[in-house]
């Protein structure tokens, strides 16, 4: 199957990347995620030291950056940046407290859409993250608009976090979800909404096995109807 696009929107946690992730293996399409983009440049803003409240040190970030998303294990994304693997350096909690202030720059935002838009630009692409839906790809062929309570995203993420060996607690994941809620669906540009024709799926009390199964429930029945 390829051709037509998924879109897949929704807060920090909600598990569209794990729904992602596996849709497009079911359905051979390939994974894009987003907001693994945003973190790479955050990550070389973090290297280059930069000070993430002046605009002027975000954009520059755009610069001379080459970032390209290859197939991982399990259908993860590998991502590199500048031909450097940062699969890992890019979920670091020095991301996660910078990178709304990078995802809210309009040059960055211009730079990330149109590379994403080249990406789909061929069909048979799963892609996730807060605006492709609306902005992205609001063409899609499916939108989903993914969503959970924040004490279960801050849970998973603390879960994940803990997995990958670091140091918090789930208070301080809270928190910076919270803030990055905010951030992200406040801004001007591009904020986190659901499109108007995307299917809303609460995951809060599903596990990733139902989402999924959902998930490609519809998508199939549409297909089979014709409708797309
Ligand atoms: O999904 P994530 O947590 O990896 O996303 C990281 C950040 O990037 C988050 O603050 C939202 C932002 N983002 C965005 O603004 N637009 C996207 N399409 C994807 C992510």
């Amino acid at each position: 199957m390829s051709g037509f696009n998924i879109a897949i929107d929704g807060p920090a946690g909600a598990g569209k990347s794990t729904a992602a992730r596996e849709i497009a293996s079911r359905l051979a399409l390939k994974y894009i995620d987003t907001g693994a983009m945003y973190r790479a440049l955050t990550w070389k803003g973090i290297i280059k030291g930069i000070d993430f409240h002046q605009p002027q040190e975000i954009e520059s970030l755009t610069l001379d950056t080459k970032i390209t998303i290859e197939k991982g294990p399990g259908g993860s994304n590998l991502l590199y940046l500048d031909n450097v693997d940062v699969t890992a350096e890019i979920r670091d909690p020095a991301v996660n407290r910078n990178v709304s202030l990078v995802a809210k720059n309009p040059k960055v935002r211009e730079t990330m859409v149109s590379q994403q838009q080249v990406i789909a630009s061929n069909g048979g692409v799963v892609m996730d993250g807060r605006d492709i839906g609306t902005n992205v790809l609001p063409g899609a062929e499916f939108k989903f608009f993914i969503t959970a309570s924040l004490e279960e995203r801050a849970r998973r993420r603390y879960l994940e976090l803990k997995e990958h060996g670091h140091d918090t607690t789930l208070e301080e994941v809270k928190k910076d979800i919270n803030i990055r809620d905010k951030i992200d669906s406040e801004r001007e540009l591009a904020p986190l909404v659901a499109a108007e024709d995307a299917v809303l799926v609460d995951t809060t009390n599903l596990s990733a096995e139902e989402v999924v199964g959902k998930m490609v429930k519809h998508i199939k029945e549409h297909i089979q109807a014709g409708s797309i």
